[in-house]
């Protein structure tokens, strides 16, 4: 059964090239991102790790926890980790989860079998405080992801959590938000001190709350 939006993400315990992971332990309050490779020493795997790694500053300033997860043992990751450090000019700074008995893989749905049997596509989670999933997505294999992307989702996320607005179409920082129908105009008279511009009555446009 594949998860939904909504749903608690499934606790699990498991190895990784940083130590046991207590998934909702590490989690502790934060937000977290997990996304998972088809196999370590894969080309497309090793520029999305550099890539996660040079962005975990992006990710802390957020609040969020990085986990990525590739179905190989710790050893072969931490081999790995060496490569990833040398051809993407980083030093990996978050967890890879170990998972060749594919437990991890099987909570999250992560293999997709008429795609591969064995290994897994790239799925991301974004996972809020509360636990519950706010976003899934399903790459192929062979597409790397865009990781710009998923903070981009996580700000508007976030946006939604603390000051009640949605983010329009290809909405980027910095730029008007909507606000969201569940607030009437008397109550958006002291959310939104800024103002609004009511293209519609349900299409309010205000600027970005937190600028
Ligand atoms: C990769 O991770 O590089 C990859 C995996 C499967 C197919 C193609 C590329």
């Amino acid at each position: 059964m594949s998860l939904r939006l909504g749903d608690t993400a499934p606790d699990f315990t498991a190895d990784s090239s940083e130590g046991k992971i207590e998934f909702h332990k590490y989690l502790g309050d934060s937000w977290g991102v997990l996304f998972s490779h088809p196999a370590d020493f894969t080309p497309v795997c090793t520029t999305e790790l550099g890539r996660v790694s040079n962005l975990k500053p992006e990710f802390d300033k957020r609040n969020v926890k990085v986990i990525a997860l590739s179905v190989d043992g710790v050893d072969s990751h931490k081999e790995w980790i060496k490569d990833i450090n040398e051809t993407q000019s980083t030093t990996v700074n978050y967890p890879i989860l170990a998972d060749g008995d594919r437990k991890v893989s099987a909570l999250y749905d992560m293999i997709h079998p008429n795609a591969d049997n064995a290994l897994t596509v790239r799925s991301v989670f974004i996972i809020g405080p509360d636990k519950k999933i706010k976003l899934t997505i399903t790459y192929p294999a062979s597409t790397g992801r865009n990781f710009y992307e998923i903070l981009r989702v996580i700000d508007s996320l976030q946006l939604t959590a603390n000051h009640s607005v949605a983010t329009p179409v290809d909405w980027k920082d910095g730029d008007d938000c909507v606000i969201v129908p569940s607030v009437s105009d008397e109550d958006a008279k002291s959310k939104f001190p800024k103002g609004w511009k009511a293209v519609k009555p349900y299409l309010r446009l205000t600027p970005q709350p937190n600028k």
